[in-house]
């Protein structure tokens, strides 16, 4: 569901670079970013990952590579690109780690160096996604935001408040940036699916209300689009509609 709609995300080539954050720690952006990254590499796309956390990097132990490294590596001049790149395993994922913890996170992110990175890798692949910190504590994740082509917000279900999310979107807004979409990281997994008691869900603007207080389980996963989608296909299975194509 979560590569589905990132892919009608997508629609629009020029949002290649995009920054996973989320208002507070802990929410599931490096999961998000990981699942997400893997999902579309597999997918056959060409990915880089890059951990844009320059301040409390933990992805070289989830996914087992070595941390020496990456992006701070690279802005510092240390290690050409390529050098600091690290496929993951033969996902064709490829993944940029963070590099020793830089004294003056803040200052690289808004460094020429990062620039020229970003230009990098936006000609090299089709998609980049930055894992960036939290979006209240610390300016990094706007100041990427501002680079980046778009921002996808992760909020943890039943902890993520609506006013932190607000004040976290206002973020991305007061950099010109947009939120591409919101995922519902640990929503409860839907009757139907059975199984584990979390999983994604997915949704535009309006997810702010489904996600709060107001709204069902359906409605916090489900898109008024894909509502549409869905009733759609219901009737054309029924045969009350003649099927079209989605692009009509
Ligand atoms: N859907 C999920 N189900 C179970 N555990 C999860 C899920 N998402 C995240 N976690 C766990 O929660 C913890 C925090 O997740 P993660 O590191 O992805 O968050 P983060 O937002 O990147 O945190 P930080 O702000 O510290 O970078 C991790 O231990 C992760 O394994
Ligand atoms: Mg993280």
């Amino acid at each position: 569901m979560l590569r589905t709609n990132m892919q009608y995300v997508e629609i629009d080539e020029d949002q290649k670079v995009i920054v996973m954050t989320s208002a507070l720690p802990g929410e599931g952006k490096s999961t998000t970013a990981i699942n997400l990254a893997l999902s579309m590499a597999l997918a056959d796309r060409s990915v880089a990952l890059v951990e844009a956390d320059l301040r409390r990097p933990r992805l070289a132990p989830k996914l087992d590579l070595d941390g020496a490294v990456g992006t701070t590596s690279v802005l510092l001049g240390k290690v050409s690109l390529d050098d600091a790149l690290q496929p993951y395993g033969d996902s064709g994922l490829q993944v940029l780690l963070c590099g020793p913890v830089p004294p003056n996170p803040s200052e690289l992110l808004q460094s020429h160096a990062m620039e020229t990175l970003l230009s990098d890798l936006r000609a090299r692949f089709d998609l980049v996604i930055l894992d960036a910190p939290p979006l209240l504590p610390v300016t990094d994740a706007a100041l990427l935001a501002n680079q980046a082509d778009g921002a996808v917000v992760v909020v943890r279900h039943k902890k993520t408040t609506k006013d932190q999310l607000t004040h976290a979107l206002e973020r991305l807004e007061a950099v010109g940036s947009k939120a591409l979409g919101i995922v519902v990281n640990r929503s409860p997994a839907s009757s139907s699916s059975g199984g584990y008691g979390y999983g994604y869900g997915y949704g535009y603007g309006d997810a702010l209300e489904r996600s709060g207080q107001t709204g069902g389980k359906r409605a916090a996963r489900e898109t008024k689009e894909e509502a549409r989608v869905r009733a759609r296909a219901e009737k054309e299975r029924r045969g009350d509609v003649t099927p079209t194509s989605r692009r009509g």
